[in-house]
């Protein structure tokens, strides 16, 4: 699908159909994410799937968000800060949680690339959610990642317009001094 039209398209779906998405499209989402930046080209993550039904059920049990239950393959996205932070220190955790983020993203983005929906959910108690999978106490759960076929149609959220996000040259300063009349094409996306 053409990178602009999967950005536009991705949306939360918290409504699954039964279908179970293929296991070729999930791990590839998965490797478009180990294909981002890293500081210092080190790539922090693990991705502990989940598919037993019981097993997401307790998850979804511990996110409080019964919604996530139809799901029927989770991926929880997962940091482990401590290479990082011998690198760069204080910062290394910084830069672990913004490549998660990034990671994320490119997740999701490569997820709806292959028409899977999915939500990024990051409310849960880390302390349950690491007893409940084991997960090491030094581990973060940067998300957990419900996947499936949307059911039904629910609309995609508005969002903020490009205009209300910029600045130019100084903070604060919404109209860029010199204009846009020297530009040939409209600059407005969409357009
Ligand atoms: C850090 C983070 C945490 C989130 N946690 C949850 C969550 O716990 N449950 C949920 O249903 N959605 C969660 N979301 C999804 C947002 O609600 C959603 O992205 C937002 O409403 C915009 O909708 P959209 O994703 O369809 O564009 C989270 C999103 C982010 C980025």
């Amino acid at each position: 699908m053409e990178f602009e039209k999967v950005v536009r398209l991705r949306k939360s779906v918290r409504n699954f159909k039964k279908k179970k998405p293929s296991w070729k499209d999930i791990l590839d989402a998965i490797d478009c994410a180990n294909q981002g930046p890293f500081a210092g080209n080190n790539n922090h993550l693990r991705f502990l799937i989940v598919e037993k039904k019981k097993v997401i059920e307790d998850v979804a049990d511990v996110c409080e968000q019964s919604w996530i239950k139809q799901a029927r393959v989770l991926v929880l996205v997962c940091s482990d800060d401590a290479h990082l932070e011998n690198l760069y220190g204080e910062r290394g955790r910084v830069y672990s949680r913004q490549q998660a983020g990034a990671a994320i993203q490119t997740f999701l983005l490569g997820l709806a690339n292959f028409g899977i929906d999915s939500c990024w959910v990051g409310a849960y108690s880390d302390d349950l959610l690491k007893e409940k999978l084991n997960i090491p106490q030094h581990i973060q759960v940067e998300a957990v990642v419900p996947v499936g076929f949307e059911e039904g149609r629910e609309k995609k959220s508005a969002k903020k317009s490009l205009e209300r996000t910029l600045y130019w040259e100084e903070w604060g300063n919404s109209k860029r001094p010199t204009g846009f009349e020297e530009e040939k094409e409209d600059y407005r996306p969409g357009k």
